[in-house]
């Protein structure tokens, strides 16, 4: 019997089957204050979705109260290796059946099978900064955001994203996006660490041929393609335009939907394309890495005005401590010993980061005293290269036990550039 009232232990955690499908929905729209889909919408939603033993549900009788969603994903880490990861999403709890410890039970139950399955991460977006930590996340990519004032910004540098002979930027169809866009996306995300890789169902929702999870109506963006001088495209470009105007004239805002691209020229070459559409007033580009260039490639940085809901996007949890830091490579040599709290336990313990000149690195075990203490989380956070050691010591999120410990970990673990993710779940 359903009952408000009811206590963790009459609550079922379970693997959701498919016949669960109208009813893991309803709770999951409830829970995202949505309007459920029912029929046909609701089959057509599930049906790409359902992957047998990733998702779960928490169930009072037959009323499902709690939903967790988890995807396969393969996060590209410093230096290009590839890991595989657990997504966590979908992540809801009824509001009548809140702060009764489920999520805890489906949090656990699902770390646990991704630790199992050989998972060496679990990665989410946070829809609020308190709830994740203390299951070992730390966030750990960020992004940012810019609107450009394309007249003020003057356009890119003299000779900065000028087509090289026999290159070109070409319109695509969303055929033609879809059939290039996958194997492109496949050989930028390898280069780019903190990228995860994108479903079949991405690329639909990309183009406009499946319907948003969030409700609303799917339309087609437009896209443009960098081609190099020796026939292969190496860059895509996708926006959508507000078509606005301003006392008779074209004001219109362009707003970047995706943008990447496998080397600087054609990234360059994509931009001035993007600053020079006609009825353009306004570039917005919503999701940038926090360093990347754009700014900096036009005339007048100033005209590139940082978007106001910035901020921390992934957050990561390291399962396999080993395996991950065995992974990535490193820009300096050094040795350090943390001391590891974790609630869960997977990277629990005392561990010796020892990194090479050749830019490899080990992490084991080890009886040393330790030289910093952290959590999990903290341990994620600076895992990318995002988050460094010596900034979370400053905010009393990592403690020095020995002294120069905290900028020698700084110097192991930096990385040139910061990580980036253009899929965000
Ligand atoms: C966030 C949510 C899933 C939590 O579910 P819940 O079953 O109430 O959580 P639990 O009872 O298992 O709580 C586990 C722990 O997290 C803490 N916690 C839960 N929600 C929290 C929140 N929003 N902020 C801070 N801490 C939170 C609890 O206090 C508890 O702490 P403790 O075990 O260390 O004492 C639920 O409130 C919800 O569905 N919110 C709306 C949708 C949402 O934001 N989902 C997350 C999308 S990323």
């Amino acid at each position: 019997m359903t009952t408000a009232a009811a206590g963790a232990a009459d609550i079922e955690v379970r693997i959701v089957r498919d016949e669960d499908s109208e009813e893991w929905q309803r709770a999951l729209s409830n829970g995202f204050l949505s309007p459920a889909r029912t029929g046909e919408a609701a089959a057509e939603w599930w049906r790409p979705r359902f992957a047998p033993g990733r998702i779960l549900g928490a169930f009072d009788g037959a009323r499902c109260v709690g939903t967790f969603h988890s995807l396969e994903f393969a996060l590209t880490v410093p230096g290009g290796a590839t890991l595989p990861v657990d997504g966590v999403a979908g992540v809801t709890v009824a509001t009548s059946h809140r702060r009764r410890g489920i999520l805890r039970r489906m949090m656990e139950l699902d770390l646990e099978r991704a630790r199992e399955r050989g998972d060496v991460f679990a990665l989410l977006n946070a829809a609020q900064y308190g709830i994740y930590g203390r299951f070992g996340f730390g966030p750990a990519i960020r992004y940012t955001g810019v609107e450009i004032e394309v007249a003020r910004s003057r356009g890119p540098r003299p000779g900065v994203g000028e087509l090289p002979v026999g290159a070109a930027i070409e319109p695509l169809t969303m055929a033609e996006l879809v059939k290039a866009g996958p194997d492109l996306y496949d050989r930028f995300r390898v280069r780019q660490p903190g990228a995860i890789s994108r479903s079949p169902l991405w690329w639909a929702l990309e183009t406009g041929q499946a319907e948003p999870s969030a409700g609303g109506r799917a339309t087609e963006p437009i896209a443009v393609a960098y081609r190099d001088p020796g026939g292969r495209i190496t860059g895509l470009l996708t926006y959508r335009a507000d078509n606005a105007f301003s006392g008779g004239d074209p004001h219109t805002t362009v707003t970047v939907v995706d943008h990447f691209a496998l080397d600087r020229t054609a990234e360059a070459a994509l931009w001035r394309h993007a600053l020079s559409i006609e009825w353009a007033g306004r570039l917005v580009v919503p999701h940038l890495a926090p360093d990347d260039p754009l700014p900096r490639l036009l005339v007048n940085p100033r005209a590139a005005l940082p978007l106001r809901r910035s901020h921390e996007d992934h957050w990561l949890r390291v399962l396999d401590a080993p395996r991950a830091f065995a992974a990535r490579t490193y820009e300096a040599p050094g040795r350090t010993v943390f001391e590891v709290a974790d609630a869960q336990g997977y990277v629990a313990g005392r561990w010796s980061l020892e990194t090479a000149a050749d830019g490899t690195g080990v992490l084991t075990r080890t009886d040393d005293p330790a030289e910093l203490a952290l959590d999990a989380g903290a341990l994620s956070s600076v895992y990318l290269g995002d988050a460094t050691v010596p900034h979370l010591e400053a905010a009393g999120l990592i403690t020095e036990l020995t002294p120069g410990a905290a900028h020698r970990a700084g110097l192991q673990l930096r990385t040139s550039f910061a990580p980036w993710c253009p899929v965000t779940f």
